[in-house]
């Protein structure tokens, strides 16, 4: 039986819904195009940061510096970084990217002030994205700032990124919202197309060696996907937009898993830059022999088939059946 692995992600049509998601591995036409030979279905670029458009590096190197403090193995796969770039060779690279690739390109920018800085949205559709990610990446650490005030400034963002392109735009998410499912319908109706759920902040670490405060990145394990499988969930079918999954998806069945809560596709970051691009066809042969052994004939029809509208216990996703797994557990201390 042949399996069918298309997807629809933002009105565009991918192979299969293995995506690498903004990382370094996305940063240069070079190792786009190993990613393309491996059979990702899309790429989504690394971020042009509002602090590059603005004239501040500071957060361009910060990202630079915790590169350095990956794996040998991901260093490997390193291509020349992106990050340390101005709008200009941003353009350039989404040009170059769309020339080399068959694939479509989705461009990807960081911020979190609505402002004039948004206007390079434009100047993205015109270099031939043909999608763009708009990372909302902002911590709310003022006193001052409510909850109400917050969410405007993100629905704010979000439509004056959207009313500049007409090309579809993704907004991604944190999960701190006291609200998320009422978020993500604000965002919907302030122009996005899609969500990426989730953003994953860069925690904070302390050296205590040099008593400073120290950037680390940790790349993630397929512990992680829980969370933004479980709002996948708790979104499809309820909020009128594509769904990603970012965060934890390293194993076929990490994959089928975010599927069926609903995800239109999942990217991928820090399984491709442990495995490499090659890990791509590990991924997609194994959610092919998954679904032909349990008779599904497409991604279409196992998308969202265990979301919480359509699986036989909702609550699941709510609570969590808090209570039972709490009690079940058990160590050897108590
Ligand atoms: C070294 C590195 C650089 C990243 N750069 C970006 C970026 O420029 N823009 C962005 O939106 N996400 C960026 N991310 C986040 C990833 O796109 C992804 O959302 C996150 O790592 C979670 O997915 P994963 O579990 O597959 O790694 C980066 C991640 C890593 C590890």
């Amino acid at each position: 039986m042949s399996v069918d692995l298309r997807t629809r992600y933002l009105g565009l049509d991918l192979a299969h819904p293995i995506v690498a998601s903004a990382s370094p591995l996305t940063g240069s036409i070079d190792s786009l195009k190993r990613l393309q030979d491996a059979g990702i279905a899309a790429v989504v670029l690394p971020s042009l940061f509002e602090e590059q458009i603005e004239h501040d590096e500071m957060s361009a190197h910060n990202l630079m510096m915790y590169g350095a403090e990956l794996s040998p193995e991901a260093q490997g796969f390193f291509p020349e970084m992106q990050y340390s770039t101005g709008p200009d060779k941003y353009l350039q690279l989404i040009a170059d990217a769309k020339k080399a690739l068959r694939v479509p390109v989705i461009a990807s920018l960081n911020g979190y002030t609505p402002g004039g800085w948004t206007g390079i949205a434009r100047k993205f559709q015109e270099a031939g994205a043909d999608a763009l990610e708009l990372n909302v990446y902002f911590l709310a650490a003022s006193i001052d700032d409510t909850s109400a005030e917050v969410e405007a400034r993100y629905v704010e963002l979000v439509e004056s990124v959207t009313r500049q392109v007409s090309i579809p735009v993704a907004v991604k998410v944190a999960p701190y919202f006291s609200a998320m499912a009422n978020m993500a319908a604000r965002l919907a109706k302030a122009g996005a197309r899609g969500l990426v759920l989730f953003n994953r902040f860069l925690q904070p670490d302390i050296a205590l060696e040099e008593l400073e405060v120290a950037p680390r990145l940790v790349l993630s394990t397929s512990d992680e996907l829980r969370l933004a499988l479980r709002w996948i969930a708790i979104l499809r079918g309820r909020v009128d937009v594509s769904l990603a999954a970012t965060g934890g998806a390293h194993t076929p069945d990490d994959v089928l898993k975010l599927l069926l809560a609903g995800a239109d596709c999942v990217m991928l970051a820090s399984s491709l830059l442990t495995k490499g691009p090659k890990h791509v066809g590990a991924l997609v042969r194994g959610i092919e022999a998954w679904m032909r052994e349990r008779e599904y004939a497409s991604v279409a029809q196992l998308k969202g088939s265990l979301s919480q509208e359509s699986c036989p216990d909702p609550d699941a996703f709510e609570r969590a059946n808090y209570m039972k797994a709490l009690k079940s557990y058990t160590s050897e201390f108590v």
